[in-house]
């Protein structure tokens, strides 16, 4: 089948739309409601086109013979920019966000709306606490919970973040209410506070939003006050996939490796010591696996879950909790790291734990409710978590340009030295990857013949593979989304669950597609990203978690073995059921 666009012939399957046409002939379609992994709502009229001389929005039209697709005509110019006006009309318009639908209307050259600004009054509400925050400006309340705001007044109603939540994630914790211009928005189940919802924190909502409703909790304000304390030693921690995505902030391709330049600037932005969550991600397999090998022994329980994604383990704490001893009861990467820095780290400085501030530059926005766990509170392991987009806003505030930085600055010791599997960690696929190189050594004696366990990796939704060590077979999977892990779950949940070692990640693709990743992420990016870490696996003198001379050293000089009571008390934790 073939159809033209702006005068070009284009091969056509009968499937697709005429967007999704375009955009695999690289033809640019203005849009704001699409999303690849998303079924089409056309909402947001954008994407309307000249189709047969007809306006049509081609998000949600299909491809037919011979169709004639004009995409930029003065109709369609006119048309698109009063559609961009009509949702700036209900958009609480302010210059500093930056959004999609900021960046139309500065493409369009459109200044103001003609259209009247919607009232913004909140009618009524018998809950009271949201009739007191609310919003001054809009009159909307001001929603947030622990990782992510939702604004009501930015929000232009095009439901991607309902779908994202609803059909990835499988959480369903935002809907629409109401009716009509004035009363339709986006809430949470009996238009309650998100604090008080179902959410976990995962902020994939948050990448999709086109309009920056949703985002993340601004923290760069309480990084600038430490680094400006002089009586606080500042450290921060980089998680894996920072290094493969920061740079799409500053104009790099996606799948940039940016390493050294990340550290550079971070020294240059006023923090002590810049160390390397690849280092906690080492510890983390090492602890993991020496839980795994304990199990075996004892025969289970079994899946052992991995427990570094937060947003994971709220979803289990809240839908499954019959589950949570399942899960491994390490700690997070980020969690470990942050706990050595204010016990090893601060003996070694001869610095006190309280005058410790451990920051933390992470891709996922649940970090952010992690380090304000109940049981982590009282002592936090890290302080402070700023996503990849917060570092990003935070240099630039500082006036650091990181592509002008130099390409040599490395991690400081004693906690920046890591393995290539610590760096897979921020790959779907990663961890359990990099749990094998370790457990298969410690369980047979002998290094696995090839560290690469390439049936794990890349996009497929669920993985899965065996490995036989003295005799045994043992079963694993990985899946990333938390749709995918409800599948596995159902599984275990009827009994016909045949795994041993379960790798889940709330986030699509892993850590390098994260609620706080640089915005757009979708799959080519992704893909990007991931080679990125796999490379810098590849180039890495150590590719096996308990080979990192720094981690051998903090057993022999600290923890004694793994799994000592030390390390149990350090460096693993429990979890606890949540209401749903
Ligand atoms: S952060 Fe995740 S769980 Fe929470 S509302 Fe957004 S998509 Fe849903
Ligand atoms: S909050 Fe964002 S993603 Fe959700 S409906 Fe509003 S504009 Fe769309
Ligand atoms: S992108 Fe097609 S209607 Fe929004």
């Amino acid at each position: 089948m073939q159809i033209k666009i702006n005068g070009r012939d284009i091969e056509v399957n009968s499937s697709e739309t005429i967007f999704q046409a375009a955009l695999r002939n690289r033809i640019e379609i203005p849009h704001l409601c699409y999303d690849p992994d998303l079924p089409p709502t056309g909402s947001c009229r954008l994407c309307i086109c000249e189709v047969n001389g007809r306006i049509m929005s081609t998000c949600d039209t299909k491809v037919a013979d011979n169709m004639v697709v004009e995409t930029e005509t003065k109709k369609v110019i006119r048309l698109r920019k009063i559609n961009i006006e009509l949702l700036l009309s209900r958009h609480k318009d302010e210059e500093k966000t930056v959004s999609q639908l900021q960046k139309l209307k500065k493409k369009y050259k459109i200044k103001n709306t003609r259209f009247n600004k919607k009232s913004c009054e909140v009618k009524s509400s018998k809950d009271k606490s949201v009739l007191k925050i609310a919003d001054k400006d809009s009159g909307r309340k001001n929603n947030s919970n622990l990782s992510i705001c939702l604004d009501n007044s930015k929000c232009i109603l095009c439901g991607k973040c309902v779908n994202k939540c609803r059909l990835t994630q499988g959480v369903n914790a935002l809907c629409f209410e109401g009716r009509g211009n004035e009363g339709l928005k986006i809430t949470t189940a009996f238009d309650d506070m998100l604090k008080r919802s179902v959410c976990v924190d995962c902020g994939q909502c948050v990448l999709v939003c086109p309009s920056g409703a949703l985002h993340e909790v601004d923290d760069i304000s309480k990084v600038v006050a430490a680094i400006e304390n002089p009586k606080k030693h500042v450290v921060v921690q980089t998680a894996p996939a920072i290094r493969a995505s920061i740079g799409e902030e500053f104009g790099l391709p996606a799948g940039t490796l940016v390493t050294k330049k990340m550290v550079a600037s971070l020294k240059e932005a006023g923090f002590d010591k810049v160390f390397d969550t690849n280092f906690g991600a080492d510890l983390t397999i090492v602890e993991e696996a020496t839980e795994f090998i304990s199990r075996a022994a004892k025969g289970g329980p079994f899946p052992q879950f991995t427990s570094c994604c937060p947003a994971w383990i709220k979803y289990v704490e809240q839908f499954y909790p019959q589950f949570i001893p399942y899960l491994s009861s390490c700690k997070s990467p980020n969690r470990m790291l942050g706990c050595i820095a204010k016990t090893y780290y601060a003996n070694k400085m001869g610095l006190h734990p309280n005058n410790i501030v451990v920051v933390s530059i992470m891709p996922c926005t649940a970090k952010k409710a992690e380090c304000k766990r109940p049981d982590f509170h009282k002592h936090p392991d890290v302080d402070i978590v700023l996503t990849t987009r917060e570092a990003a806003r935070f240099l630039k505030q500082k006036g650091i340009d990181l592509t002008k930085m130099n390409d040599e600055e490395e991690f400081d010791n004693p906690l920046g030295e890591a393995t290539g599997a610590g760096v897979i960690f921020g790959a779907t696929g990663g961890v359990t990857e990099a749990a094998l190189r370790t457990v298969y050594e410690f369980v047979t004696g002998n290094g696995v013949t090839n560290p690469e366990f390439n049936q794990i990796r890349g996009l497929p939704k669920i993985k899965e593979g065996s490995i036989t060590m003295k005799g045994t077979v043992y079963n694993f999977a990985v899946a990333h989304g938390l749709s995918n892990a409800k599948i596995l779950m159902e599984q275990l949940k009827e009994g016909k669950s045949k795994y041993h070692f379960i790798e889940i990640m709330a986030c699509p693709g892993g850590c390098i597609g994260g609620g706080g990743q640089p915005i757009p992420t979708n799959d080519s990016i992704r893909e990007k990203r991931i080679d990125a870490l796999y490379r810098e696996d590849r180039n890495m003198p150590f590719r096996k978690s308990h080979e990192n001379p720094s981690i051998k050293k903090l057993y022999d000089e600290f923890l004694g073995k793994s799994g000592s009571a030390k390390a149990h008390k350090l460096l693993h934790t429990a979890f606890t059921k949540r209401k749903a």
